[in-house]
């Protein structure tokens, strides 16, 4: 029995490691220079539409299990990234998670406060394919509705929020150095809607990657400083009081010169369904 038990154990604790490693080490070397990465503290009541995903039987207990951040669109509808989702980041198939979980309104993740939804329904974008990034969206709905006030409007064409040099602001708990230190408590940090060109001069295709306007925007300040990081993946860009975007990828954290890439919402807002 005891023999059996620890050999469960040790096959699991294979997919945990690979999973953990693909995450921190995913998108490329991070090299930052300080979840966000030159952020600040911010609390959930300031943004209540900031989410964290949660699996305890994936990535253990003592940060709430959070893996990836999300952002809600309706009473029932939450935003997160397509790879969050991934194989490469949970290590098994998303339905093989036992214990998806949404956690709303909790600040430090070593506490208890707020609430966890179980996630009843998970939709991930066919298109999005790993290696071409493009359409990284996945949709979450809740078994219960949470009440309006947690909402974020999600941006349409044209908004005037992705105009280039828009101030936006990126959630999250994910890494706040770009070496592996994981936040325990909600940070954001403000970066500016950069205009496509400088994102494609940033990620031409080569081996950092491949912006692609049509479904991506990017961001972040020409010094670097402020970006996203590990962890944040999912996780809400807001401007003027609606989402832009997911966090997405990058190379590095907070590099001048490498914003950080998001999933355009504007381009997938279509795909989301309008009800719940
Ligand atoms: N792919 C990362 C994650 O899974 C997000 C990386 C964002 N990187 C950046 N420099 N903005 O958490």
């Amino acid at each position: 029995m005891r023999r059996s038990l620890r050999s469960l154990l040790a096959v699991s604790a294979v997919p945990l490691a690979v999973a953990l490693a693909l995450v921190l080490v995913a998108p490329a070397p991070a090299t930052a220079d300080r979840g966000v990465v030159g952020g600040q503290p911010v609390r959930t009541v300031e943004a209540p539409w900031v989410v964290a995903l949660s699996s305890r039987e994936v990535f253990g207990a003592a940060r709430s299990g959070q893996f990836c951040g999300g952002a809600v669109v309706g009473p029932t509808t939450v935003l997160t990234a397509a790879h969050c989702m991934s194989r490469a980041v949970l290590g098994r198939s998303w339905w093989e998670v036992p214990d998806l979980r949404v956690i709303v309104g909790r600040n430090d993740l070593r506490g208890t406060a707020g609430v966890e939804y179980p996630a009843a329904r998970v939709w991930v974008n066919p298109a999005y394919e790993g290696d071409e990034r493009a359409g990284d969206l996945a949709v979450i709905t809740l078994s219960r509705p949470l009440p309006p006030a947690y909402v974020v409007p999600m941006a349409r064409q044209g908004d005037p929020a992705y105009r280039p040099g828009t101030r936006a602001a990126v959630y999250g708990w994910g890494d706040t150095e770009g070496d592996g230190s994981y936040a325990s408590t909600l940070h954001m940090a403000t970066v500016r809607v950069l205009d496509d060109a400088t994102c494609e001069t940033a990620y031409p295709g080569s081996t950092e990657g491949d912006y692609q306007a049509d479904s991506m925007v990017c961001a972040g300040l020409p010094k670097g400083g402020h970006d996203a990081c590990q962890g944040d993946s999912g996780g809400p860009l807001v401007a003027g009081g609606r989402l832009v975007g997911l966090v997405s990828w990058g190379s590095g954290c907070a590099v001048a010169g490498r914003p950080g890439v998001y999933t355009r919402i504007s381009a997938v807002a279509p795909l989301v369904p309008a009800h719940g």
